[in-house]
């Protein structure tokens, strides 16, 4: 999207799909074939599919949705979640309305360095391998750039190494060497274990020992990515909820997260909702990512939340993001699956960079609208009445109908096929 259009498309929800393509086409300078894809009917072709996995058989689908109202770095996007739980767009689209009254979100990304591995065993002296290695430096990164030289020529390629000894393992002492990598724009699993595998024949000749794993990490804690954002209080408060209940709700909740692993993984999960969501919509691997978050969580020793959320001095509602965030805009299946690509086009970015930033952000909003709905009235009132549209469409409902057949199904405390069929019949 150009820096002129917005992301706040009011209505968008009420609207038939059809109608969301076609304002959607009118909104996001995409062409008419890229919507076309988004409805899924020019998706990931079956031939296509059947190179990207063995014994492939079919596609499986997922909804696609769009969550608006987004302000990144003072960008309007339009943002892309292939997701199946319901609340979740409807839940981040609304955060992003609350958060652009206090300015929107502020997104930033470190360079794209990934950690590949490399174990090295049967060491006889550790200490004389450990400064072989170090000393080795140069040559070590010189034989890992010419196993990529087109990264090397974009700008990207081994940045340096790390050397660790790890002592006390069940087998002996353990050396790791980690090379350090910039895949720019890639999410880099292929390059950095292209890499690795290419320097063990010179590892093994600086060490005496014997290389065994060479694989990349997925604690892509050199990959960052971090999003802020400020809530007034006005934009906080609702219904009989005034801006500070919910503030400082927030706050009650996201303390329970800081200290007990239970309600952690919990609240973690919440982020990821958001940013799998994305991460799945761009073609990207949401199992890396996962994995990262995940172990990021827990590098202090004890798993802990991935955002923080405070007051600021004026007592406006405050939120940090901070997680790895492996993803690209090239490779993979991101250029592949069609939809992807029509996917990175809608968000107009052009960098993984700008991919993480906008993924981060997700992430943080996602985590906002589970913590004030936790906070206030809990989840399952917005949640049971999307549930309940979903069973009424299924027994058949059609239209506005859907809402009437819905909101009784909520209001009886019956959400189930039979009973929507029994309304949908005028028999209860
Ligand atoms: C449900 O998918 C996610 C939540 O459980 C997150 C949270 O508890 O913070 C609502």
């Amino acid at each position: 999207m150009t820096p002129k259009q917005t992301s706040k498309l009011p209505g968008f929800y009420n609207l038939q799909i059809q109608d969301r393509l076609e304002r959607l086409l009118s909104v996001s300078g995409l062409s008419a074939e890229s919507i076309q894809i988004f409805s899924g009917v020019d998706g990931l072709t079956i031939s296509q599919a059947d190179h990207m996995i063995e014994n492939a058989i079919g596609i499986f689908g997922l909804p696609l949705g769009i969550a608006t109202n987004f302000l990144i770095n003072e960008r309007e996007v339009l943002i892309p979640m292939a997701i199946e739980e319901p609340s979740v767009v409807a839940g981040a689209s609304f955060m992003a309305k609350l958060v652009r009254e206090g300015g929107g979100f502020h997104a930033e990304a470190s360079d794209s360095e990934m950690i590949g591995q490399i174990q090295i065993l049967d060491v006889e002296d550790p200490e004389d391998a450990i400064e072989k290695l170090s000393a080795n430096r140069d040559k070590i990164l010189d034989v890992a750039r010419m196993a990529d030289p087109v990264l090397v020529d974009l700008g990207g390629g081994p940045r340096d190494i790390e050397v660790r000894i790890l002592r006390d393992t069940p087998v002996g002492p353990i050396i790791v060497l980690h090379l350090i990598m910039d895949t720019l724009d890639a999410m880099g699993a292929n390059a950095v274990n292209t890499a690795v595998e290419a320097l063990s024949p010179l590892v093994e000749q600086l060490t005496g020992g014997r290389v065994h794993l060479r694989i990349l990490s997925n604690l892509a804690d050199r990959r960052l990515a971090r999003a802020s954002c400020r809530v007034p209080l006005e934009a906080l408060g609702f219904g009989d909820y005034s801006g500070e209940q919910v503030r400082d709700g927030v706050i009650e909740a996201w303390a329970f997260a800081t200290v007990d692993p239970y309600r952690a993984a919990t609240h973690n999960k919440g982020i990821m909702n958001g940013v799998d969501a994305v991460v799945i919509a761009t073609g990207n691997d949401w199992r890396a990512v996962e994995a990262g978050a995940h172990a990021y969580a827990a590098r202090s020793g004890t798993y802990t939340s991935l955002s923080q959320w405070g007051t600021a001095d004026d007592g406006t509602l405050t939120g940090e993001l901070e997680m790895p965030l492996a993803i690209g805009t090239v490779g993979g299946a991101t250029r592949v699956n069609p939809t992807a690509k029509a996917c990175l086009d809608l968000m107009g970015i052009e960098s993984a960079r700008e991919l993480a930033e906008i993924t981060v952000s997700v992430g943080l909003a996602q985590n906002l609208a589970a913590l004030r709905a936790l906070a206030t009235e809990g989840i399952q009132r917005g949640h049971m009445s999307l549930h309940a549209r979903q069973i009424a469409i299924a027994a058949g409902a059609e239209g506005d109908v859907i809402d009437i057949v819905a909101q009784r199904m909520v209001s009886d405390g019956i959400i189930r096929i039979d009973y929507a069929e029994k309304i949908l019949q005028g028999k209860t």
